[in-house]
């Protein structure tokens, strides 16, 4: 079968999935992990198939177990969903097929990422003199930032540690908002630098990082340091004091990298840019563009203050490879990769300043109308105070009744959001991140929680 036929067959697949989104059951069926094997597996087909056959087998096969995160009352995690035109992006960007890995190997994706980082430092509030990478994810922009800041860190010290390695390497101190997320241990690990040099600041009730405790850690020992600050946290999406964390490591040299996968992106609104406040003056940042700029997955950005340090610890150089303009290998823990910078213009493209600064505040603003709702009901606590988009949310202020509720809704499926335990105590967590949620999906959804929860009298 010619490409075109074939491809037009995927876009018809696409799209009957797409159009059915809006009101199909948030989440998915529920299906065995043995029936989707069974669709799926078998043994490896001894001979080829048709590319049209093998097509509408996928589809049939793992349409059961797809997860309707594209829905826009789908709440869990951090998810987001895909812009349209970033989607189209992508599509072509695959039938491109190009190896963004130096610029002489795919020339307008190595521009296209040069100036999409430009774009995004601007929008995020960041140095433009800043380096940049685009990751998978957040987790591989937290490698990235580390390991621009292990290089810096021990250069200071007077150790090469892309030469040495760490054996024998000066210790480094890495103080971290206690509330960290879970792929700040695992970027930590990779990099050898052991989870049991992570120091646990102290944060308040809202998972905010003290500075203070930050400031008495800092004295307690010397050496080569790093602060891990957090922009949003997980849970709760509360941020840390920037301004203060960066005046803090300042006095004691230490390198500020922030954690900002989801609430960086508060700096591209205006009626939130004060959460991020110093946010400038840290030294690397990482975020995702799969989460909040609703690219598809999957798109993470790192950024660094130094471009001296970032490259010195990803450059790498081979008789065969060519050196010139900007090569995005010499900035990322990958080598071959995938174009992801086509994908993330388009999305820049097609929102403009104003449409992403638009897209986080009606997110935000959803957020706020989920707690306002929920919160004014007989038995609903909301746990969190809600400055962003997530809101955390307590049943009969009891765990079993959370979970029972959280389940209910899952069953239910006119929206979909996921548990989480905040201080102890079981919540619904809520996400609002997909660039097609308004205020109707919140309505819905509350109406569908509140139905969830039983009859309850209001307040
Ligand atoms: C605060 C925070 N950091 C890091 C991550 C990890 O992002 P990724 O899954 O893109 O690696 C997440 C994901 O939800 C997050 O919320």
């Amino acid at each position: 079968m010619h490409s075109r036929e074939l491809l037009t067959a995927a876009a018809d697949h696409a799209a009957s999935f797409l159009d059915g989104v809006p009101e199909r059951r948030v989440g998915p069926a529920e299906i065995e992990p043995a029936v989707l094997r069974a669709a799926l597996g078998g043994p490896l087909p001894d001979g080829p198939e048709d590319p049209r056959a093998v097509l509408d087998a996928l589809v049939a096969a793992a349409g059961p177990g797809l997860m309707v995160s594209q829905s826009p009352r789908f709440f869990g995690f951090v998810f987001g969903g895909s812009l349209p035109a970033a989607l189209a992006a992508d599509w072509v960007a695959s039938a491109w097929d190009q190896n963004a890995v130096l610029y002489v190997a795919a020339p307008a994706a190595a521009v296209a990422e040069e100036v999409v980082g430009g774009w995004l430092a601007d929008l995020l509030g960041l140095p433009v003199s800043a380096s940049f990478a685009i990751t998978t994810g957040c987790l591989l922009a937290h490698a990235t930032g580390l390991a621009a800041a292990r290089h810096h860190v021990l250069g200071r010290a007077g150790w090469d540690v892309e030469a040495r390695g760490l054996g024998g390497a000066p210790p480094i101190r890495l103080l971290a908002n206690g509330d960290f997320h879970v792929t700040l241990a695992r970027a930590v690990r990779l990099l050898g630098l052991g989870t049991d040099s992570l120091v646990r600041v102290d944060t308040d009730a809202e998972g905010s990082m003290d500075p203070g405790a930050l400031r008495a850690a800092l004295a307690a020992g010397d050496g080569p340091a790093i602060v891990c600050a957090q922009a949003g946290e997980v849970n709760s999406g509360a941020f840390d004091p920037l301004d203060e964390v960066c005046d803090a490591a300042a006095e004691h040299g230490a390198w500020v990298h922030v954690d900002g996968a989801f609430g960086l992106w508060a700096a591209a609104a205006p009626s939130h840019r004060q959460l991020v406040a110093g946010v400038g003056r840290a030294d690397s940042w990482a975020t995702d563009a799969h989460k909040w700029l609703n690219v598809p997955y999957d798109a993470g950005l790192a950024f660094v203050a130094h471009p001296d340090a970032h490259h010195g610890a990803f450059s790498a150089s081979a008789a065969y490879l060519p050196t010139g303009a900007r090569d995005a290998m010499d900035w990322t823990p990958d080598s071959s990769r995938r174009a992801r910078s086509f994908t993330i213009w388009a999305a820049l493209r097609s929102l403009g300043r104003a449409g992403v600064a638009e897209m986080v505040e009606r997110c935000c603003a959803c957020a706020r109308r989920f707690a306002e709702v929920l919160g004014a009901q007989e038995g609903i606590e909301v746990l969190n105070d809600v400055v962003l988009n997530q809101v955390l949310v307590r049943f009969d202020d009891d765990d079993a009744a959370t979970d029972a509720v959280v389940a209910a809704v899952q069953a239910e499926g006119t929206c979909w959001m996921g548990p989480t335990t905040w201080r102890g105590r079981r919540a619904m967590r809520i996400s609002v991140s997909n660039w097609a949620t308004t205020i109707e999906d919140v309505d819905r959804s509350c109406a569908a929680i509140l139905a969830a929860h039983g009859p309850t009298p209001a307040r």
